[in-house]
């Protein structure tokens, strides 16, 4: 007896950090990745079979101590005892890119437990499940990975609120670039409360900065107008930078990307590492970003066509 569950990786084009204070993000999923758990049934104690580990749940490594956690509560609301299955993860998101890998393990996990049992799953009761993930592999989420990688619609999202899904009417393309160095999302998020202590207005100036940067950027989509949200993206990098979660890397590859013809540029996700995204008006420039980024050191790029919604890798 076996049953699995999905999810899917996500990009956020604005208002990654600023969204933690309640400021509103743009993100989209990113169906060119992917998260496939599957539950089997066994005797004895509960194993894991993942990239990063395989053995007995009890012994799983502290790196995977938000999947431990939202297995062993995903088990107690199903009012099971934890023994006698095996999950194991298959996953095309690459971990740490700001992809929301975790929050993604987390939601097929989930799924794949409650087909497991057959027992009915809300969606409320799947994000809550997902952000005790969230809670311990960064403290403070706003719930948005959670959202974005249990769904497949873009959406303008704000903490606590309702999820707003919007069409992508935009003509464009983005392409994404992996730097290959691990994004810090923890240390990231925490850095910026620490610098919300020690520098509060400009701290503060530049978290609403962001947030009105991603209305903008939901009008310039709405609009069709590719150049007015490149430029807004350009804006929001140096935002992120100014806050500290940017690195050399997400720089170079923005300026390569902004030089090459892209019409902006700005890291996505957790920063200090991880992707960075950047806006073509078609689909030769997309090309020419994309290997532009790749000599300057990016370790893959994926390009996304935004206007109807398909993806090629
Ligand atoms: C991480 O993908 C996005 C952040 O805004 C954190 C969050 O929203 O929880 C950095």
């Amino acid at each position: 007896m076996k049953a699995t569950g999905t999810s899917n990786g996500k990009i956020i084009l604005m208002g990654e950090h600023s969204v933690v204070y309640g400021e509103p993000a743009v993100a989209l999923p990113f169906l060119a990745t992917s998260i496939e758990t599957t539950v089997t049934k066994t005797s004895g104690t509960v194993t894991l079979d993942c990239v990063f580990y395989q053995g007995a749940l009890s012994k799983a490594p502290e790196r995977l101590l938000n999947l431990v956690a939202v297995i062993t509560e995903t088990a107690a609301r199903l009012n099971q005892p934890l023994q006698d299955f095996n999950i194991t993860i298959k996953s095309t998101i690459p971990p740490e890119r700001g992809m929301g890998s975790s929050a993604a393990v987390a939601v097929a996990t989930i799924r794949a437990l409650y087909r497991f049992f057959e027992e009915p799953l809300s969606h409320g009761v799947l994000l809550e499940l997902t952000n005790i993930s969230e809670t311990i592999a960064h403290g403070n989420p706003s719930g948005l990975d959670a959202a974005m990688t249990s769904g497949q619609d873009p959406l303008f999202f704000i903490k606590g609120q309702p999820f707003v899904p919007f069409p992508l009417n935009l003509t464009a393309y983005l392409v994404v670039a992996d730097t290959g160095i691990s994004g810090q999302t923890k240390e990231a998020v925490n850095s910026i409360a620490d610098l919300y202590k020690t520098a509060p207005e400009l701290t503060h100036t530049a978290i609403a900065t962001l947030g009105r940067l991603a209305e903008q950027a939901k009008v310039a989509i709405e609009g069709n107008k590719p150049v007015e949200l490149g430029v807004h993206m350009n804006q929001a990098h140096e935002q992120l930078a100014f806050l500290g979660v940017s690195n050399r890397m997400l720089d170079d590859l923005v300026q390569v990307a902004v030089k090459t013809g892209a019409l902006g540029a700005k890291l996505t996700g957790g920063g200090r590492g991880g992707c960075m995204i950047a806006l073509t008006a078609d689909k030769e420039t997309a090309a020419a970003v994309s290997s532009a980024l790749l000599d300057a050191g990016a370790v893959n790029t994926w390009t996304y066509q935004m206007g109807d919604d398909k993806r090629d890798d």
